[in-house]
C-alpha cells in the first residue's frame, strides 16, 4: 500500500503545474472525406491525454461530442463570415453568439473564439472587418455573461516586416496602424492574448542553406544563435521566432500582451522541393517542441511567460489542397493509428530521459505506475487499455501473453469475429488486456503490461467492438 500511495503522490507531482510549465494542445482540422466520427475522436483524445483542442468552425456535432469530456474547445468564426460579423447593427454576431456559443457553453468548455484565421493574407480582403466583428462578438459574450471566453484572431508570421535577428521583429508597416494597434488594444482591453500561427518548418525549407536542421528540430545542443542585436541565446528556431514577434509587439508598446501558439507542426511528408518533411523530423519537431513546452520556461525575450502551443494537427487531412505536405501535418492517421511515437504528456514523458528526440530514435515507455493512479483513487468503473506510445515490440508482447499465459479471452479479436476491426495493434492489445484485467477482477497491477496498459474510466471505444466489463 505505501508503494502504491508512493507511486501516487509521484505522478502528481508531475502533472501538478507548479514547474511552470506551459499546455500542449492539438488543432482538430476536419478537411477530410476519411475521419473518425467527432465521439470517436473525443476518445482518442482522452486516451492521449490530450485536454484542450483547437476548431477551425463552431461545428455542432464537434461541439456536441466534446459536451462533459474535459476537452476544452478553441472555436473559430471563419473569415467568410468576418463581414456580416462586423455589420453596425451586430444582429448577425448576436446571433452566431447564440447559436454556436451560448448554446454550448459551458457543458461543452469554450476558452476561447478565434474570430478570423490569418486574415491579413485572406485573398478576400476581410482585415477592415476583423477588429469590428471582434468588438461585435464581445459585446455579444458580455450580454450573454460569458465574457470569460477570450476573443483573439491567429495571425501569421507573414504579419512581420522581418523577423531576423529576434530583436529586429517589426509589423508590417501597413498594419500597424489599421489591424495591429486597434487588435492588440482589444486584447488589452479584454484580457486576452494573440493568437500566432508558427511555422519554422517554412523558415528552414526556404533557407535549409543557412539554418541548421538541428536548430529548426530544438536539438542545436551547444550550438546556440546568438542575436547581434541584444545577445540573447537561442536554441530553437521556435523560441526566435517567438522573439520576434515579442519585439513587434513590444516595438509600438504592446508588450503586456500575452501571446499563445494556435499553430505549429512539422509534415510527415511533402513534394521533392519542401525540403526537410520527413516523418523522423515531425517526430523530433513535434517531440522536442512538447517537451520543450512541458518543461517550463519561457524564451530568451519572455522568460516568465509558459509556453502555450496549439499542434497541427491531430489528423492528416485528405481533402487539403496545395503541396502534399498540406495533408501531412497530423499525428494521427484517420484509422487513430500514430504517424510516429511521440510523447503527448508529461507522464509520457518523464520516460524518455534527457537527450533531445532525434527522429526515429525515439524510445518511448509509459511509467510502469499509471495504473496504480486509477486503482488508489478507487473511482468506479474502470477498463484497461493499450498505451500507444509504447511501440508496437511491447503490445506485441503484452498481447502475446494476455491471450496465452494470461487466459484473456483472445477469441473476439480473431478474424471474422466481432472486435476484428480495427484491425490495430493497438485495439487488439486493448481488448485483450481489458479482458485480462477484468478476469483479475481489476487487481492491482493487472493492468501493467510492462508499461505497455493503462486504466481508464471511460468505455474503451474500438469500431463497434463492446468491452466486457467483468466476467
Ligand atoms: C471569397 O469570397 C467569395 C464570395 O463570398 C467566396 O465564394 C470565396 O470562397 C471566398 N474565398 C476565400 C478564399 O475565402
Ligand atoms: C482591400 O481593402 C483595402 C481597404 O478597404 C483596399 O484599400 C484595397 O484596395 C483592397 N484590396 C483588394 C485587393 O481588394
Ligand atoms: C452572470 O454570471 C455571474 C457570475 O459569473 C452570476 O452571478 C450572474 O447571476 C449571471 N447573470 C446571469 C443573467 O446569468
Ligand atoms: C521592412 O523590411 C524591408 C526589407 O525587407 C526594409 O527595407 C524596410 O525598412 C522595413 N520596414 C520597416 C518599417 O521596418
Ligand atoms: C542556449 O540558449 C538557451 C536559451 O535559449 C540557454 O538556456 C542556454 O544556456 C544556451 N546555451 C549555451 C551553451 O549558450
Ligand atoms: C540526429 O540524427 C541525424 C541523422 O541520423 C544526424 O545527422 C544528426 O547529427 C543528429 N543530431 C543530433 C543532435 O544528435
Amino acid at each position: 500500500m505505501a508503494i502504491l500511495i508512493f507511486a501516487f503522490l509521484f505522478l502528481l507531482s508531475f502533472s501538478s503545474p507548479s514547474e511552470g510549465g506551459g499546455s500542449v494542445a492539438v488543432n482538430y482540422g476536419r478537411i477530410a472525406n476519411d475521419l473518425p466520427q467527432p465521439a470517436q475522436v473525443v476518445e482518442l483524445l482522452k486516451a492521449q491525454g490530450i485536454n484542450k483542442v483547437k476548431l477551425f468552425d463552431a461545428d455542432s456535432t464537434v461541439l456536441t461530442a466534446l459536451a462533459n469530456s474535459g476537452v476544452s474547445v478553441v472555436v473559430a468564426l471563419p473569415n467568410e463570415l468576418l463581414s456580416s460579423a462586423a455589420a453596425t447593427d451586430g444582429s448577425f454576431s448576436e446571433k452566431w453568439v447564440q447559436t454556436n456559443i451560448a448554446q454550448y457553453h459551458p457543458s461543452t468548455q469554450i476558452e476561447a473564439i478565434a474570430v478570423g484565421n490569418e486574415v491579413f493574407v485572406d485573398p478576400n480582403n476581410t482585415t477592415q472587418f476583423l477588429v469590428p466583428a471582434m468588438n461585435n462578438v464581445y459585446k455579444s459574450l458580455v450580454k450573454h455573461n460569458l465574457s470569460s471566453i477570450k476573443i483573439s484572431s491567429p495571425v501569421a508570421l507573414s504579419a512581420l516586416n522581418s523577423s531576423y535577428p529576434p530583436s529586429a521583429g517589426v509589423f508590417k508597416p501597413e498594419l500597424i496602424e489599421t489591424v495591429m494597434k486597434p487588435m492588440l488594444e482589444f486584447l488589452r482591453k479584454t484580457s486576452s492574448y494573440l493568437m500566432v500561427n508558427a511555422y519554422p518548418f517554412f523558415a528552414y525549407s526556404a533557407n535549409s542553406d543557412v539554418i541548421s536542421l538541428d536548430y529548426a528540430l530544438f536539438r542545436a545542443v551547444n550550438a546556440n544563435v546568438t542575436d547581434p542585436g541584444n545577445g540573447l541565446s537561442y536554441s530553437s528556431l521556435f523560441e526566435a521566432q517567438l522573439d520576434a514577434v515579442y519585439a513587434a509587439m513590444s516595438n509600438i508598446q504592446y508588450n503586456d500582451v500575452p501571446v499563445v501558439v494556435t499553430e505549429t507542426g512539422w509534415p510527415s511528408k511533402g513534394d521533392e522541393n519542401e525540403i526537410g518533411a520527413s516523418t523522423d523530423n515531425a517526430a523530433a519537431y513535434n517531440g522536442n517542441l512538447i517537451k520543450r513546452v512541458l518543461t517550463g520556461g519561457g524564451t530568451p525575450l519572455r522568460p516568465n511567460e509558459p509556453l502555450n502551443v496549439y499542434l497541427f494537427a491531430l489528423f492528416n487531412e485528405n481533402q487539403k489542397t496545395g503541396p502534399t505536405s498540406e495533408r501531412n501535418y497530423g499525428l494521427f492517421y484517420p484509422n487513430k493509428e500514430k504517424v510516429y511515437n511521440i510523447p503527448l504528456t508529461m507522464e509520457a514523458l518523464k520516460a524518455t530521459g534527457s537527450t533531445p528526440i532525434n527522429g526515429s530514435k525515439v524510445q518511448v515507455t509509459s511509467p510502469p505506475t499509471a495504473s496504480e493512479e486509477v486503482t488508489t483513487a478507487a473511482v468506479g468503473q474502470t477498463w484497461c487499455v493499450a498505451n500507444g506510445e509504447a511501440g508496437a515490440e511491447k503490445l506485441q508482447a503484452g498481447l502475446d501473453y494476455a491471450c496465452g499465459e494470461g487466459g484473456a479471452d483472445c477469441r473476439p479479436i480473431q478474424e471474422g469475429s466481432t472486435c476484428y476491426n480495427p484491425n490495430t495493434l493497438e485495439a487488439h492489445a486493448s481488448y485483450a488486456f481489458n479482458s485480462y484485467y477484468q478476469k483479475n477482477t481489476r487487481g492491482a497491477g493487472t493492468c501493467n503490461f510492462g508499461g505497455a496498459a493503462h486504466v481508464v474510466t471511460q468505455t474503451p471505444k474500438f469500431g463497434n467492438c463492446e468491452f466486457p466489463t467483468g466476467y
